[in-house]
């Protein structure tokens, strides 16, 4: 039985106030709020084994370091893959910059060509956009179609010999949209072309399994996940990390380092994943990841999903009384994740954004969302975006709603 209630009294911000009322958070797709077990394992971890890792021969250095190992073996056994195939990075932005620097300057040639989406978030634009500079390849969008779902015969008709990589977000940060990765892995392969996805918003909303999608990589971030910021995660299969060079050179990355003075070095890499580990990683943030996949999975990632359908499917039946209201994506709960999108006549975005703050703590994000070309393809200058997870209720969603309508009755008076 999912009891909302009781997971709530998890999150203490959930009990703050704010001019005397209780915070509605629909922001979930920028950033999770923190369950008290999170916040207690990175504390506890600070109090009781901080030592750096893979370095010294001590006890705590070792007991820190089993930690930051049982951390990855954790996030591995959440999405389905091997240990040694899971590379912790800051966030997906990191992750997906770290394909395309070590793998796309390696393998990219002038006139190969990369398949996106016009639904894409920058970050899974601008990387390939500055490594397509270098290499002169071009960027091919797919489009969507009119009710917001990947149109995947375009998707089709730009496929070629000269197609690379196919990459793609899981689920739309704006529309919501949930891409068949599965049907699009298959695709790439026919055409030897790799399958990369944007898994920020999937993996902390849906279960994911690389294995059943068989996808090349997958990149998502722990702060969407209840985790804490800067840690993040790089699915990367097997073959392809022991094939590639690191994005970042420094130490613990190495096996070994030989210089002459005077002359060259002869330097290799340490295995996958440490090879693309530079440097004194975020410990302390991939403890605080594991004990959010801990939640995660103490919860059930099938539950997450069916609170999160219902949610969305009570919002789009509510929102449909708010006169002046504009959906943008699909419209089906079962494709969709919990990310509602939407204008509502006679408001700029941030303005809508600031009321529903200022009159009932209603938290939601305005503006473009880093997802400029599909704004751009949805014919708006920006919108308004109401994000949920596992902790959000029925009622707080009345709540949003009630101010919407007070909002739109207000305007036509
Ligand atoms: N990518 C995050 C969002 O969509 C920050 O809000």
């Amino acid at each position: 039985m999912y009891d909302v209630y009781k997971i709530r009294e998890d999150f203490p911000i959930l009990r703050k106030k704010l001019r005397g009322k209780n915070i509605i958070y629909l922001d979930n797709a920028a950033t999770s709020q923190k369950p008290v077990q999170v916040v207690e394992a990175i504390s506890r971890y600070y109090r009781e084994y901080n030592a750096n890792i893979h370095r010294s021969a001590y006890l705590l250095a070792r007991e820190a370091t089993q930690i930051y190992d049982e951390a990855r073996r954790e996030v591995a056994n959440f999405i389905g893959c091997d240990e040694d195939e899971v590379v912790f990075v800051r966030n997906t932005t990191e992750a997906l910059n770290l394909i395309a620097y070590s793998w796309g300057l390696n393998n990219l040639h002038n006139g190969d060509e990369i398949i996106l989406t016009i639904m894409d978030h920058h970050s899974n634009i601008v990387p390939w956009y500055l490594i397509c500079s270098i290499k002169k390849c071009r960027i091919k969008f797919a489009d969507i179609t009119d009710d917001g779902y990947l149109n995947l015969s375009h998707l089709e008709d730009l496929l070629s010999p000269k197609t690379r990589i196919i990459s793609v977000p899981h689920v739309s940060n704006v529309l919501g949209t949930i891409n068949d990765v599965e049907y699009i892995a298959k695709l790439a392969h026919e055409y030897n072309a790799l399958m990369i996805v944007d898994g920020a918003q999937s993996v902390p909303h849906i279960p994911v399994n690389v294995n059943k999608l068989d996808v090349d990589f997958l990149a998502f971030s722990g702060h969407k996940m209840l985790g804490p910021t800067g840690i993040g995660v790089l699915y990367g299969k097997h073959s392809l990390l022991q094939s590639l060079n690191p994005f970042m050179g420094g130490g613990d990355m190495i096996k070994s380092v030989e210089c002459s003075i005077g002359g060259g070095c002869r330097i290799s890499f340490e295995y996958p994943p440490r090879r693309y580990e530079a440097g004194t990683p975020n410990i302390a943030g991939a403890v605080g990841l594991m004990e959010a996949v801990r939640y995660l999975k103490r919860v059930g990632m099938d539950n997450v999903r069916r609170h999160e359908i219902d949610l969305t499917k009570y919002t789009l039946d509510k929102l449909s009384e708010v006169s002046g209201i504009e959906i943008y994506g699909p419209k089906d709960p079962a494709h969709k994740g919990g990310v509602i999108a939407f204008n509502l006549e006679g408001f700029e975005p941030h303005e809508l954004a600031i009321l529903l703050d200022q009159l009932n703590n209603v938290m939601v994000r305005s503006g473009l969302h880093c997802a400029q070309p599909l704004h751009m393809r949805l014919g708006i200058k920006a919108s308004v975006r109401a994000s949920f997870y596992l902790y959000n209720t029925k009622e707080e969603i009345d709540i949003f709603v009630e101010t919407l309508k007070i909002l739109s009755r207000k305007n036509r008076m």
